[in-house]
């Protein structure tokens, strides 16, 4: 395989998310279409040809240079010593199976509309310690060191996950779910460092079921700065969990485990793979689809991991439906005063019928968002005193504000 420094040396964290490919048990992928994100230098792609005969790998990577190594690596494989091509015993040769592109996640993949079985993943996970960096324009002249930064940093994304790194993975899972066929399978690298829950959460809110592959701790690569993650710890009451050297289940935060590698120390942390699947596929690939034209504000806020999974179906039907009268039905959800009647009922039957919550369309008010309901709760009742979660409290007129607070929370 050739290499060049300014894309991805295949390390631990490669090999470790191959380990847990391997693991994938896929008897029928020999008329299946794959698509490798972040491929590098190509050699997963390569390396799942060559094993699992599929119909096709996409191998894409925002990294023009890593593509063009990618191709040659290819031809370097699918070629015998004397230059002519190597075929399988369907006759076909690796050139056949494997084609690679540039390509901003799934981009290519659904400019051009093709459908995938599988999508496998090794992408960044830490933010970029310089986001003026990232936001450079990148061209095949971009310098060594900027092409290179691309395997190890990403961007925020706009996503929830941004705080703990995962932004890329969570804007990965959501391109995924709308190219992947209903019964797809989507496996990811993903490090363990924001804590299991955490990783795991990524992909039940949106409507997976997960399994995981593979499990093992590896090194914090040295030329990776983790001074993002220190940074959100700072902000947030969520530490990030290392280990000292390989031993030892005691983790600890990544502001220690910076101090141990500035003082020569060397620090792991967690990696494991993950197999995703939709839950229920086809409706929760319809609810996205009616979401996808200007309810972006829902759909980023919906969970659809379900505690009991025997009603799941029922409520997703249910989901599924009320999206539809949301974007079929031209009259406003949030009408005044209390929003629309029908949204009002179709809401309050929900509460009926899944949480036992004896309401009627009276007992339902809709409003655009949590902000603007307290607003208007707040107004309507004017009481002396109310206890407001601190993060709704920025919306709301500040002369409102008292300046104490009990337990953390704002008082009004
Ligand atoms: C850790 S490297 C993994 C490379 C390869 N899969 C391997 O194991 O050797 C991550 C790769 O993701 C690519 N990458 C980063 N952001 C990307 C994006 N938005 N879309 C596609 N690829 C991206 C990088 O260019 C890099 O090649």
């Amino acid at each position: 395989m050739m290499e060049i420094p300014s894309i991805f040396t295949p390390v631990d964290w490669s090999f470790a998310f191959y380990e847990g490919l391997n693991q994938h048990q896929d008897s029928t992928s020999r008329d299946k279409t794959y698509a490798e994100l972040g491929c590098g230098n190509g050699w997963i792609s390569i390396a799942l040809a060559e094993k699992l005969s599929p119909l096709k790998v996409y191998g894409l990577d925002i990294n023009p240079r890593a593509i063009k190594i990618a191709w040659i690596n290819l031809y370097l494989n699918a070629l015998d010593d004397n230059g002519l091509p190597v075929y399988d015993r369907e006759g076909k040769t690796l050139l056949d199976r494997v084609e690679f592109h540039e390509s901003d996640l799934l981009s290519y993949c659904i400019d051009n509309k093709i459908e995938l079985d599988c999508i496998v993943g090794c992408i960044p996970q830490i933010l970029n310690p310089n986001p003026e960096a990232i936001s450079k324009i990148m061209t095949e002249n971009s310098s060594e060191k900027f092409l290179y930064s691309l395997s190890n940093y990403c961007a925020l994304q706009g996503f929830f996950e941004d705080q703990f790194g995962l932004g890329l993975i969570a804007r990965a899972v959501e391109e995924g779910r709308a190219v992947i066929k209903p019964m797809g399978i989507m496996i990811f690298n993903i490090g363990g460092r924001p804590g299991q829950g955490v990783c795991e959460r990524l992909f039940l809110r949106r409507g997976f079921h997960i399994s995981k592959l593979w499990q093992t701790k590896i090194m914090q690569a040295a030329d990776t700065d983790i001074s993002a993650l220190v940074e959100i710890e700072q902000n947030s009451p969520h530490p990030f969990e290392f280990f000292m050297d390989l031993v030892g289940d005691q983790s600890v935060s990544a502001r220690t485990a910076q101090a141990y590698m500035k003082s020569g120390g060397r620090v792991s942390h967690a990696l494991s793979v993950y197999s995703c699947q939709l839950h229920k596929p086809i409706q929760v690939k319809k609810l996205f689809e009616i979401l996808k034209d200007g309810f972006n504000e829902i759909s980023s806020s919906l969970d659809l991991s379900f505690d009991n999974d025997s009603v799941a179906a029922e409520k997703m039907a249910f989901l599924v439906y009320l999206a539809s009268f949301l974007k079929e039905n031209k009259s406003n959800p949030c009408e005044p005063p209390f929003g629309c009647l029908n949204f009002r009922n179709l809401v309050a039957e929900f509460m009926k019928s899944y949480y036992n919550i004896p309401s009627t369309s009276d007992n339902v008010a809709v409003f655009p968002s949590r902000a603007v309901a307290i607003e208007i709760s707040l107004r309507l009742f004017s009481p002396a005193l109310a206890i407001v979660d601190e993060h709704l409290t920025r919306h709301l007129p500040k002369q409102w504000l008292t300046s104490s607070a009990i337990e953390g929370k704002s008082r009004l």
